[in-house]
């Protein structure tokens, strides 16, 4: 399974890609604002990091505007993924960016029949919003369950990217399913590498070394 970090926030982005914890990057308006910085160039900088996907997100509302918007953010790197709304006007639009050999990232997806969509319209990725579902009490594992299955049962090559990923059991269960790509953020893919009982075995191996008036250096 991919990791694709969703933040713009370039120093979070470089310290996970040292670790090699980095197949790609997603971003949103909101993320964009939250950095306070200028979204071309911010994406620049990231495509200039990270070999995979990144995604930078239209902003207009109808297809005409988003396909301009769109070529014009594709033409920052070769590895962008234009991410558009899983609306009418994002699906046209994502059509007309597959016909031309880009990559998509249909987002805001809480349907399987959404995901159905994408995939027909040609799309790259698809984000179901796990965290947003579980916020009014629906279970967004099952939209990735269903999402795969239907992806499978007819072969389509959109990935599904597991969006709004918010704890570590999401992250789990999105792997179990077989979702191709989860997108967390920085301190989420962080957490992976904790649990309570690591910390215990380690704090007990630390005080019986303590005990030996040993050192290894
Ligand atoms: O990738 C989509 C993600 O940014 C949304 O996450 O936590 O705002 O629902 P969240």
């Amino acid at each position: 399974m991919k990791f694709f970090v969703d933040t713009a926030d370039i120093d979070a982005i470089a310290e996970l890609n040292d670790l090699g914890m980095v197949d790609g990057v997603t971003t949103n308006p909101s993320l964009i604002a939250k950095s306070g910085r200028n979204i071309l160039e911010v994406t620049k900088e990231i495509c200039g990091m990270v070999k995979g996907p990144v995604s930078a997100e239209v902003v207009a509302t109808k297809a005409d505007d988003m396909i301009a918007e769109g070529r014009k953010l594709a033409a920052i790197a070769d590895n962008i993924a234009i991410k558009v709304p899983l609306t009418w006007d994002g699906l046209k639009a994502c059509k007309v960016f597959a016909d031309e050999g880009r990559m998509v990232n249909v987002t805001l997806c809480f349907s399987p029949n959404q995901a159905l969509l994408a995939a027909k319209a040609g799309a790259a990725f698809i984000s179901p919003f796990i965290g947003r579902l579980d916020d009014i009490h629906v279970d967004g594992m099952e939209l990735i369950q269903d999402i795969r299955e239907i992806y499978d049962n007819y072969d389509f090559e959109t990935q599904i990217l597991a969006a709004s990923i918010r704890t570590p059991n999401h992250v789990a269960e999105s792997a179990r399913i077989g979702a191709d790509v989860i997108t967390a953020p920085p301190a989420v893919i962080k957490s992976l590498a904790s649990h309570p009982l690591t910390d215990k075995g380690l704090a007990a191996f630390m005080a019986d070394w303590e005990k030996t008036g040993q050192t290894i250096l």
